[in-house]
């Protein structure tokens, strides 16, 4: 498999509009885990020393389509900050003018994208609005990438695209472990619900020698074994299957 990475594009002068997952934990306002913005640094740096202009596309919760100040993304800003050692500019709506009459080297955060019901419905004119704020497109958002949305799927056919660093590593990670892997493979899988994993479960019983599952979902496979899990989260409708 082939895919453009950041090593891929001319960035001097450009606005790099840039799809991140920083859906990260909340305590008493403030993130209480930063893992997912330590590991989109490295994307925002090489954009900068490549000359671009950072502008930060994500979500921030499930505010189902509509503002939700509780599900702003400002609440991610001093750990930002922090975590590139410099000060980010936050935008509620952006526009190009907006974002051109900001400096060359500015690091630009966009208010969450799910705050409107465009977003999910991958809208063709909410793609096309984003589109029109920068020159290039790069997904660093393997975590969110399997939802097709206009900041993920619907841009990216708008813009010349790339992989961020973040989504290249997670790819190379995926061909080595399911591509031409070293046997024995052996996949450990968690998450609560095993409903919307069903299909990548019978994908993987296909391609590892060994699978493992935890989290919640354990339980409903538990329970289908007659084993009791009194109120424990089980989706029991999914026995037989
Ligand atoms: C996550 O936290 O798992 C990702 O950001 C995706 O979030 P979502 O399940 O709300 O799309």
């Amino acid at each position: 498999m082939r895919w453009k990475t950041l090593d891929d594009m001319e960035m001097g002068g450009k606005t790099v509009l840039v799809r991140v997952d920083i859906n990260v934990p909340v305590q008493d306002g403030r993130v209480s885990d930063d893992t997912r913005i330590q590991r989109i640094v490295p994307t925002i740096r090489d954009i900068l020393a490549k000359g671009g202009k950072p502008v930060l596309l994500a979500h921030f919760g499930r505010p189902k389509g509509k503002p939700v100040p509780e599900m702003s993304l400002r609440v991610t800003l001093p750990a930002l900050e922090a975590a590139l050692g410099r000060p980010v500019t936050f935008v509620e709506t952006p526009s190009r003018a907006g974002l051109d009459a900001l400096p060359a080297d500015a690091v630009v955060l966009v208010e969450n994208t799910r705050f409107t019901p465009m977003e999910e419905a991958n809208d063709p004119q909410m793609a096309q609005f984003l589109a029109g704020l920068g020159d290039i497109y790069c997904n660093d958002a393997f975590s969110a990438a399997h939802r097709a949305h206009a900041s993920t799927e619907g841009v990216a056919r708008l813009l010349p695209s790339c992989a961020g660093r973040l989504m290249a590593a997670e790819l190379a990670a995926l061909e080595a472990a399911l591509g031409r892997p070293t046997r024995p493979v052996v996949a450990v899988v968690g998450g609560a619900k095993i409903s919307t994993k069903l299909d990548l479960l019978a994908n993987l019983t296909r391609k590892v020698d060994q699978l493992i599952i935890g989290g919640g979902m354990a339980n409903t496979f538990l329970a289908a074994q007659g084993h009791g899990v009194g109120t424990s989260l089980c989706e029991h409708d999914l026995a037989e299957t």
